[in-house]
């Protein structure tokens, strides 16, 4: 059966590369797409391919009154929830590209998702090698107590930690054993220096870049005395390595009632 989908965020840097993706699927159909900047326009020719029909609307509830099945989301912090919460209610599946929300806010997305008996997929990081990396970090840290993240992006970033990072640090915060690390609480100086744990527990602590010349990059460094492993992944300049997950996501919505979160969850 065709999988309808609407694109939100369809002329940014992801959606532009997604926008002709969907489109080249046999059992998918781009059936909306939403932009401010381009509304009213053709959003293929928006995103520099052939005009492919589907006309961009200037929010997603005017997209939303097309029939569709599946929302993806590559949007910006601050909108992403009401775009979701909106998408669930009107019986669509989501898929979550954007970053920047919390376990609070992915709480009451898996809540309105369960209600409304649809599926939400959302991973910080749609890439299969950056999924990698967090599967081997994980297979570490169950031998490895002592962990941390460094999270590295481009100056302008509009959140931190990245999604990726803060995936990263919430699962690591569930398998890993106490650190051997002094409590932050106990540092003298610049408490804030040693960064901020993140996720349940104790959480881990990461720490986030933000400098011209890098775009996306993660890392987990694991420490025991006498030697140190780093698990590092860097994404390179173009939106290429979240397509191919993205529309896996797509793909698999359906079959969910209730929130995943992590590309991991479906790659076997
Ligand atoms: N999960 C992953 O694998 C992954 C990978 C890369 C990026 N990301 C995340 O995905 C998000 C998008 O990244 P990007 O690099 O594509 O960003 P981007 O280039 O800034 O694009 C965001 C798009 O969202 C639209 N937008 C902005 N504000 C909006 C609003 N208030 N209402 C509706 N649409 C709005 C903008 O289009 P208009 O101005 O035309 O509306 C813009 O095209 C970020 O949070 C990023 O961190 C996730």
């Amino acid at each position: 059966m065709t999988i309808r989908v609407v694109m939100a965020g369809a002329t940014g840097w992801v959606g532009k590369a997604l926008v002709p993706a969907i489109a080249a699927q046999a059992d998918m159909l781009l059936s909306g797409a939403v932009s401010r900047s381009g509304a009213g326009q053709d959003s293929g020719l928006l995103v520099g391919v052939p005009a492919n029909g589907v006309i961009a609307s200037a929010t997603l509830a005017q997209a939303l009154q097309a029939p569709s099945d599946v929302l993806v989301d590559y949007t910006k912090p601050d909108v992403v929830k009401d775009h979701v919460l909106l998408a669930i209610e009107k019986g669509r599946h989501v898929v979550i590209g954007t970053s920047g929300l919390g376990a609070a806010d992915y709480a009451d997305i898996d809540a309105a998702a369960r209600a409304n008996r649809v599926g939400v997929i959302a991973a910080g990081n749609f890439s299969i090698t950056a999924t990698l990396m967090k599967r081997f970090a994980l297979m570490a840290a169950k031998y490895v107590p002592d962990v941390e993240v460094i999270d590295y992006a481009s100056a302008r970033k509009a959140d931190a930690p990245s999604g990726t990072a803060r995936e990263l640090a919430e699962a690591l915060a569930d398998v890993r054993k106490a650190s051997t690390a002094r409590p932050v609480s106990e540092v003298s100086g610049v408490p804030g220096t040693r960064g901020a744990a993140v996720g349940a527990g104790e959480g881990v602590q990461v720490h986030a870049l933000r400098l011209p010349s890098y775009i996306l990059s993660c890392e987990a460094l694991f420490g025991l005395p006498d030697e140190r492993l780093t698990i590092r992944h860097d994404a390179g300049s173009s939106a290429a390595p979240y397509v191919a997950g993205t529309l896996l996501a797509v793909r698999r919505v359906q079959e969910t009632i209730g929130l995943v979160r992590g590309l991991d969850a479906l790659m076997d």
